[in-house]
């Protein structure tokens, strides 16, 4: 299986994975073949990516940390927090059996799986940002709390505040949120409001209300709203604070194309001691795949191959299906790992260049 950009779908192909509707509810189940028609609703819906089977990949599975369920629901949780207008409400689901059990839940499966590299392979419909955000900047700062060493409690207290980051925006007016050209001054003030409306909504949870308040810091003192430096930043803030800068930087967003996981963590690299603490930063790449599974790569042999997995603390080092040798011919597939063989990937192909290379090598 591997994921592909709808545009690129063509009739014939099989869906390898649920695709679920804005509700939470599935839209086309697994094992789907595609018409015509579903492609272009997939298109009219505005989803971006599906996941199709590929016989490349056979035997290759793009596991996600968290089970498919875990994260719907979690997304339909802070769908309907998001979506409640007064902050009395808002407050009182932090409360919610509901919402405990789903952070629960996302703590246990993540301490569960401590073998799986976070591969980036959301798949959402337009209009959806935040609420996949939310979720995502959860188990991305809970991934690196884990390699810190954090134990359950301090997991839960991190997965909470990390999922509620940005209640706050319940308060800042929709107009301005929804905007899709460049914001006036006046109205990027109001959006910074959002972490001290934050904090107010979750003042009852004090960790978490820090969260909100101060994932917008930045180590250097660059950030809002107080200009905290170093480590007077909760480090949790900072943990949250760099999962929601990777997590926008690796998504498609009306202003700005998405850029793939390898440049985000490259650029995040260098913000270490920065933008955040160093250490945070290396322990967050610990656990992200750089090149996510199913993504065509070069290796500096000269061979191309294809990403199956990558092994926990080696982000930029994966195990790659090699399909072609150096000069450009097809060569039996076999699976080699770039570590072991003293490798490293000189390129990864972009979507369109990937599609077409493995359209030339599939079987018949
Ligand atoms: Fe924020």
């Amino acid at each position: 299986m591997r994921s592909i950009p709808t545009r690129l779908l063509h009739p014939g192909m099989r869906l390898a994975r649920r695709v679920y509707g804005r509700n939470g509810e599935v839209y086309l189940n697994a094992g789907v073949e595609l018409t015509v028609r579903y492609i272009s609703r997939l298109q009219e819906l505005g989803f971006s990516h599906v996941h199709i089977e590929d016989r490349l990949m056979d035997g290759i599975e793009v596991k996600d940390v968290i089970a498919e369920e875990t994260r719907t629901q979690a997304v339909r949780q802070v769908k309907g927090l998001l979506r409640t207008a007064s902050s009395a409400c808002a407050r009182a689901i932090i409360h919610e059996p509901a919402l405990t059990r789903t952070v629960d839940d996302i703590v246990e499966q993540l301490l569960s799986n401590t073998f799986s590299m976070l591969n980036l392979t959301e798949i959402r419909a337009d209009g959806e940002y935040l609420f996949h955000h939310s979720v995502s900047v959860a188990v991305i700062s809970l991934m690196a709390g884990m390699t810190l060493g954090y134990g359950r409690e301090r997991l839960y207290s991190l997965g909470m505040g990390a999922l509620l980051h940005d209640v706050g925006k319940v308060k800042v007016p929709k107009q301005i949120l929804d905007k899709a050209g460049a914001l006036t001054a006046e109205e990027f003030a109001e959006v910074k409001k959002h972490s001290t409306y934050g904090r107010d909504i979750l003042r009852d949870n004090p960790d978490a209300a820090e969260i909100a308040y101060a994932h917008h810091e930045r180590y250097n003192g660059d950030g809002y709203p107080r200009g905290q430096e170093g480590r007077d930043i909760h480090v949790f803030a900072q943990l949250t604070g760099l999962a929601d800068v990777f997590d926008a930087l690796t998504s498609d967003r009306c202003y700005r194309r998405a850029k793939p996981p390898c440049d985000a963590l490259e650029l995040l690299s260098g913000s270490g001691n920065w933008w955040f603490e160093a250490r945070l930063v290396q322990a967050f790449m610990h656990s992200i795949a750089a090149y996510p599974t199913g993504t065509v790569v070069e290796l500096s042999s000269g061979e191309t191959g294809i990403v199956i997995d990558t092994p926990k603390g080696h982000s930029f080092f994966p195990n790659v299906r090699v399909l072609m040798d150096p000069e450009g011919a097809k060569v039996i597939p076999h699976d080699i790992s770039t570590m072991e063989s003293n490798l490293w990937v000189a390129r990864a192909l972009n979507d369109d260049e990937g599609y077409q290379l493995l359209g030339q090598l599939a079987p018949q």
